[in-house]
C-alpha cells in the first residue's frame, strides 16, 4: 500500500505521507521556463507531453509520496463552453456566463473539448517515478467553481454585488456543475487517478447560514459518488468557520485545513485522517524556523493519521531548497 492509502485506509499507521498543493509550478525555474514558451495557460494545460512533464518535475527533484497533476479547477467551466483566460498579473477571468448555451451542453461536448487533460492521467500514473506513489487528480469544489462562474474572475476578499441576486440562475448553474464534475472525475479516475482532491477555495466567503445549500448538500453529493467508485476523496474548504461540522456531514476520507485554523482544536475535534496547515509563508522564512514550524504540526498530529502538506498552496517566490529541507524534515520525523 502506498504510504497515502495507509493513512487515508488504516487509522493506526504513524506513516507521515507528503506532497506539497501546486508542488509543479512557478517557484521552480523549470516549469518557469516551459511557461515562458507557452504563454497560452489553457494550452499548456491541454498539452499532454508538457503537461505529464511539469506534473513529475517536483517528484524528480525531491521525494513527495504524490504526484499532482498539473491542471487548473477552471477547466470545467472551459469545457463547458464559457471563456477561460489567465492574464498576466491578474488571474483568471472568465467570459460571460450564458445559462442556454451551457445548458445545451452534453456529456459527448464536455469530454470532447478537454479529453487531453485525461492523457495526462495516463501518461502520468503509468510512469515508473510513480512506484509506491499516489496519482491526484483534483476538481473544484461546486461552490467555488460557481463563484468564477459567476463573478467572472477571482472574488479576493468579496463576491461581487448582487452575486446571490438571480436564484434561479444560480441553482440551475450549481446543478450543471455537479453533473459535469461527476464526469470529470470519472474520467480522472479511469485513466489513473487514485486520489481526488476537492478544492473549495472560497467556502470561507459563505455565511454558515448558506453552507447546506451551498457546500454541504453539493460537496457531500459529489464526495460520495466518488466513495462509490472505491477512491479516497479529500476535502479542502478553506477558512470554512466549521471544519467540525463540515466532517461530521460531508465526511470525506480525509480533510485537508488553512493555516489559520488551530490545528490543536482540529486534532482534538476531528476523528478522520487529517491533511496539510502549515502557512506557506514559512517557507520563506529561514531553514531554522521552518523546522520548528513543521515539527509542530508533526507533533500535534503525531497519534492522527496525517499527510504532511501546506494550508494553501506554496507560493512563487519559495526557494526549491527550502521545499528539498521541508520534505527531508518530514521523511526524517
Ligand atoms: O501543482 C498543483 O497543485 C497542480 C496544479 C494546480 C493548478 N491550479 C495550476 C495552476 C491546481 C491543483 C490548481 C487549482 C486551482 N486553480 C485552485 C484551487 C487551489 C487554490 O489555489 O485555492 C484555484 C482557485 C484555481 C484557479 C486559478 N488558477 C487561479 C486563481 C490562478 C491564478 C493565480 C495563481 O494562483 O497562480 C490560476 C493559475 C494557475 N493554476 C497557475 C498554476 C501553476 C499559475 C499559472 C501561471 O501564471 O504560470
Amino acid at each position: 500500500m502506498t504510504p497515502i492509502n495507509k493513512v487515508l485506509k488504516d487509522n493506526n499507521t504513524t506513516v507521515k505521507p507528503i506532497w506539497i498543493m501546486r508542488q509543479a509550478g512557478r517557484y521552480l525555474p523549470e516549469f518557469r521556463e516551459i511557461r515562458k514558451q507557452n504563454p497560452d495557460f489553457i494550452k499548456l494545460c491541454l498539452n499532454e507531453n508538457l503537461s505529464s512533464e511539469i506534473t513529475l518535475q517536483p517528484l524528480k527533484r525531491f521525494n513527495l509520496d504524490a504526484a499532482i497533476i498539473f491542471s487548473d479547477i477552471l477547466m470545467l467551466p472551459y469545457g463547458l463552453g464559457q471563456k477561460v483566460v489567465f492574464e498576466k498579473n491578474f488571474g483568471p477571468k472568465l467570459g460571460d456566463l450564458d445559462l442556454n448555451q451551457i445548458a445545451k451542453i452534453d456529456e459527448i461536448d464536455f469530454v470532447e473539448k478537454i479529453h487531453r487533460v485525461y492523457k495526462i492521467f495516463k501518461k502520468v500514473s503509468s510512469d515508473p517515478i510513480l512506484k509506491d506513489k499516489n496519482t491526484i487528480g483534483f476538481v473544484g469544489a461546486p461552490w467555488t467553481l460557481l463563484v468564477y462562474m459567476i463573478n467572472q474572475q477571482s472574488p479576493k476578499k468579496k463576491l461581487k454585488e448582487n452575486f446571490f441576486q438571480d436564484e434561479f440562475l444560480i441553482n440551475r448553474i450549481l446543478l450543471i456543475i455537479e453533473k459535469f464534475l461527476k464526469i470529470h472525475v470519472k474520467n480522472q479516475i479511469d485513466n489513473g487517478a487514485n486520489v481526488i482532491q476537492i478544492f473549495d477555495s472560497w467556502a470561507g466567503l459563505l455565511e454558515e447560514k448558506d453552507y447546506p445549500n451551498y457546500i454541504y448538500t453539493p460537496t457531500l453529493n459529489l464526495v460520495n459518488y466518488i466513495k462509490s467508485l472505491n477512491i479516497p476523496v479529500i476535502s479542502f474548504p478553506r477558512e470554512i468557520k466549521n471544519y467540525k461540522e463540515f466532517c461530521e456531514i460531508v465526511n470525506p476520507d480525509a480533510i485537508s485545513i488553512d493555516y489559520n485554523v488551530d490545528p490543536k482544536q482540529i486534532a482534538k475535534d476531528i476523528r478522520i485522517p487529517v491533511q496539510g496547515g502549515l502557512d506557506p509563508k514559512i517557507l520563506l522564512a529561514d531553514k531554522e524556523t521552518l523546522k520548528k514550524e513543521a515539527k509542530k504540526y508533526l507533533d500535534i498530529f503525531k497519534d492522527h493519521p496525517y499527510i504532511f502538506n501546506l494550508g494553501h498552496g506554496v507560493l512563487p517566490e519559495t526557494n526549491p531548497s527550502m521545499m528539498d529541507y521541508l520534505v527531508k524534515i518530514v521523511k526524517d520525523f
